[in-house]
């Protein structure tokens, strides 16, 4: 079994390059779907979720072939079935990202109820909701779900509640719809104006991206070009944690500062010492003191940057209140630092209060999801003596080569297969 084995309560130094962001990749690549010319993405991060999703895809009749490093030609013009493998939907929940396209293009789609981290319930209500207000019928049979419709027709469709990925299936599927799409209370994060720019340069109509509200005209078709993804703001933020809570000089390079708004705001707030340069950051030797974060979808702050935020918190002086609105299962991972010797208590599922600062220790432990295996990694860097961590998928899901990164910088952490 995979699992890292990590020295802690090393220095760090040097710069580390942020690669392309999971959650645009995740969706520009079933975005190809809706048009039948070849693609040419660049910037896609060599992670175990896009492996999976080209999985899901190759299995559909897509081709789809690494050019070089990080860029991959894309057709799908070949693309002769529309259920997708059962076994590979469970394994990767963005499978559902396929949904809005595939129906928009063949105008039928049957899936099995996605799988991914655990985190919450994470329904597909609104998905189906949605399709359906498109004009799709829905036909449920216990174990899968299948999506028809002769032609997809617009709608005016309002959330009930803000979703990244619904807003982003919605928006895909609109796109050659009949008439003219308004998604209300539409999800903001920096993925969707990307995703929409890449539609837009391949000849879809959308208008509002990046606000709550989104309009989109139907079009016959799309056509094909070349698109770069975006840094991934979730990897930058964890790298700067990272600079923080070592306190160490780290130049994290190929970000966009910009994106990182509110984690900044409440790094500020932390006494954080940070250089900010147009596309880099670099962290500085600081004395961090408590700050209280309540999650929020975007521009508020991440939810996927919680569980890092949470161990810089175990090295800062006083009480910190986190709040995680987003996800009811997305604290419990604070037991296993409290077994490293943190000083956390759970106020309910929702919240925690972390005392600090507490000195870490090395310990034995097994990665529960992505972004809290990737706090744990966070943990046993500063932590006194070796720490092994299992479950290491959960982390290559999301983060490209991190112990070959972590390496440059000085980290003492080695894969084994033992
Ligand atoms: N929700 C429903 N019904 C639905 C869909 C969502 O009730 O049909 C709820 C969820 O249960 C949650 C809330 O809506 O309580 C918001 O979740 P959202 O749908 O926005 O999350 P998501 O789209 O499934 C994306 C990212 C997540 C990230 C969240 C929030 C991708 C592939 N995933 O998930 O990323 O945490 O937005 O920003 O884009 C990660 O990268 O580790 C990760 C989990």
């Amino acid at each position: 079994m995979e699992k890292y084995i990590i020295n802690g309560a090393k220095e760090f130094s040097g710069e580390i390059k942020v690669s392309g962001a999971k959650n645009l990749a995740l969706k520009i690549l079933p975005a190809t779907i809706l048009s039948n010319q070849e693609c040419l993405i660049n910037n896609v991060p060599e992670i175990e979720d896009v492996q999976r999703m080209i999985e899901v895809m190759t299995d559909l009749g897509a081709q789809i072939k690494l050019q070089k490093e990080h860029q991959y030609l894309i057709s799908t013009k070949d693309i002769n079935k529309t259920t997708l493998r059962p076994d590979l939907v469970k394994k990767l929940r963005a499978s559902i990202m396929l949904a809005g396209p595939m129906l928009a293009r063949f105008g039928e789609v049957t899936l099995a109820h996605p799988g991914g981290c655990v985190i919450g319930q994470r329904p597909i209500d609104l998905f189906l909701e949605g399709f359906q207000k498109l004009g799709a019928q829905m036909i449920e049979n216990g174990q899968t779900y299948t999506l028809k419709t002769k032609k997809l027709k617009g709608n005016k469709i309002v959330l009930p509640k803000i979703s990244v990925t619904v807003t982003e299936n919605l928006m895909m599927a609109a796109t050659l719809a009949e008439g003219t799409t308004i998604i209300k209370n539409a999800a903001m994060e920096p993925e969707i104006p990307a995703l929409a720019q890449y539609l837009n340069q391949n000849g879809a109509k959308i208008k509002g991206a990046g606000t709550p509200i989104i309009t989109i005209e139907g079009v016959e078709k799309l056509k094909a070009s070349e698109f770069n993804i975006i840094p991934d703001r979730i990897e930058a933020g964890t790298f700067i944690i990272l600079g923080l809570i070592t306190n160490s000089q780290i130049t994290v390079k190929n970000c966009e500062p910009e994106h990182l708004e509110n984690l900044l705001y409440s790094l500020g707030k932390a006494q954080a010492n940070l250089e900010i340069g147009k596309d880099y950051i670099k962290t500085l030797p600081s004395q961090l003191k408590s700050t209280n974060i309540t999650t929020h979808e975007y521009p508020g702050f991440p939810t996927d940057l919680q569980a890092p935020f949470t161990v810089l918190m175990t090295q800062a002086q006083g009480l910190s209140l986190i709040h995680e609105t987003i996800f009811e299962g997305r604290l419990f991972y604070t037991d296993i630092l409290n077994q490293m010797g943190a000083n956390i208590i759970m106020c309910d599922p929702h919240r925690v209060v972390v005392m600090g600062p507490t000195e870490l220790y090395g310990r034995s432990l097994v990665s529960p999801d992505l972004r809290a295996g990737m706090a744990l990694i966070l943990a046993a860097l500063i932590a006194q003596g070796t720490t092994t961590i299992e479950n290491v998928y959960q982390i290559n899901r999301g983060y490209e080569n991190i112990v070959t990164k972590l390496q440059a910088l000085g980290a003492d952490i080695k894969q084994t297969n033992e």
